[in-house]
């Protein structure tokens, strides 16, 4: 069925597709809520430490590891060493894990834009997002239709489906993100939200923040799920794969700040608390949108902002269990997509219950939905992560010459991949969980 594996067109589509990946909820929702949750700067010089040394081994590493064995997850895992194949199978799981929770927010996104448009004021924002979180109707149709838009073009293919949605997606992304950061750096006393961002109070160092900045790094990235692995076997031919690896760590990292250089200088110029948690890009950015001028205007652009950069990451977690089901169980595309859609179904229900209905059902003291987001987050993706790098440097015996041309960088590379990554990966779980 799968005799011939698909390939990216150009050099670009690969990047472009990359870059969608990791640019995400993670940059635009997720990164600014746990900044304001840790302190603002201090944990944004944590994370970029982390993302800018330990996360380029390992990214560079997955995309290697597809580009050399041209398989899914799974099967790049078995060509190492047929006794890995399960631990190649955690990838897809943990997909389908993150999608649980992850598609539900694209379904509240797709409500916002809906109301926002609508022009109807909503009086009280916390209030509403509370109560509507709680609909166990809207949200679940919500999450059913989001999961519907990114499985639908994975089913398209990777060609016609993958690469056209991050082609037309990502510069509106880009362009909507640079209007945005323009409109809240002209808002008066902005400068309290960089501030904010980029002056660190050292006293709010701690081991649960390292840890969160390592869960938001991998998370942000898409290391440690297969989704770069995946990608990179749909390279044709990468001789700059390093050059390649620092782009989407850059581009990354520059969506991610920009997203707080949006975010923060709104929330201090308008007195609101930077720390309401995932709630701040659906109660507290409402809130400010209502009292600018064309404010509903500027909320609806915001939330296609949201929009876009959800559908290009979800079609990255939907790939990868998807090209593992079609090429393990050598069926088609589209025959996958309907298992996974299935699948991710039987998660993210409960998950998008769980505000409402399902609140008292807790697991280690979360609801079903920051249980999914802490579990593959914090725990899964370093853990993969880890596996996979031991693997590399101990079983495949990679040589870092196939991939740096710099003797001293190569051995780096390999030292870093055997020795300095997992140690310092575990020590940070492990520091972080007690
Ligand atoms: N990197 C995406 C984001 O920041 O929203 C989320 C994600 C996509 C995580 C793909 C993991 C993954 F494999």
């Amino acid at each position: 069925m799968t005799d011939k594996r698909p390939l990216w067109s150009s050099k670009y589509s690969f990047i472009i597709t990359a870059i969608g990946s990791a640019v995400g909820l993670g940059n635009i929702w997720r990164f600014p809520y746990i900044m304001g949750q840790y302190g603002g700067a201090i944990f944004l010089a944590v994370y970029i430490l982390i993302i800018s040394t330990i996360c380029f081994i390992p990214l560079i590493n997955e995309l290697y590891i597809g580009k050399y064995t041209k398989k899914e997850c799974v099967g790049a895992y078995e060509a190492i060493n047929p006794k890995f194949k399960y631990l190649g199978a955690l990838n897809p799981i943990t997909g389908i894990l993150i999608a649980g929770f992850y598609f539900i927010v694209g379904g509240w996104i797709i409500n916002y834009i809906f109301k926002s448009f609508s022009g109807n004021p909503v009086e009280n924002l916390g209030e509403y997002f509370s109560e509507f979180v709680k609909n166990p109707f809207y949200t679940c149709v919500l999450t059913e239709i989001f999961l519907f838009i990114c499985i639908f073009f994975s089913a398209r293919g990777v060609k016609k489906g993958i690469e056209t949605a991050n082609k037309v997606l990502m510069p509106i992304l880009g362009v909507i993100l640079i209007f945005l950061v323009i409109i809240s750096l002209n808002l008066p006393n902005a400068h309290e939200g960089l501030e904010y961002m980029f002056k660190p109070d050292f006293s709010k160092l701690n081991s649960k923040m390292i840890l969160a900045a390592l869960g938001q790094a991998f998370f942000t990235l898409s290391i440690g799920m297969g989704a770069l692995l995946t990608y990179g076997s749909y390279i044709k031919e990468d001789k700059t794969l390093v050059k390649s690896a620092y782009t989407i760590i850059l581009s990354d990292t520059a969506f991610a700040v920009l997203a707080g250089i949006m975010i923060f200088p709104a929330v201090f110029s308008f007195n609101m608390v930077p720390n309401s948690g995932a709630g701040l890009v659906f109660v507290t950015l409402p809130q400010i949108f209502s009292q600018l001028p064309y404010g509903n205007f500027i909320s609806g652009i915001f939330f296609i902002l949201l929009l876009c950069a959800a559908i290009t990451s979800g079609i990255s977690i939907v790939e990868v269990p998807c090209a593992a089901f079609v090429e393990r169980f050598n069926i088609s595309r589209v025959k996958s997509c309907v298992l996974l859609f299935l699948c991710i179904t039987f998660f993210a229900i409960p998950a998008a219950l769980s505000f409402g209905m399902l609140n008292d059902i807790k697991l280690l003291d979360k609801n079903i939905f920051d249980f999914l987001d802490f579990l593959t987050s914090n725990i899964l993706l370093p853990m993969n992560a880890i596996f996979l790098c031991l693997i590399s440097g101990w079983f495949l015996k990679l040589n870092g010459n196939d991939i740096i041309k710099n003797k001293f960088f190569a051995l780096c590379f390999c030292i870093g991949l055997k020795y300095i990554v997992p140690i310092i990966l575990i020590l940070l779980m492990f520091m972080g969980l007690n």
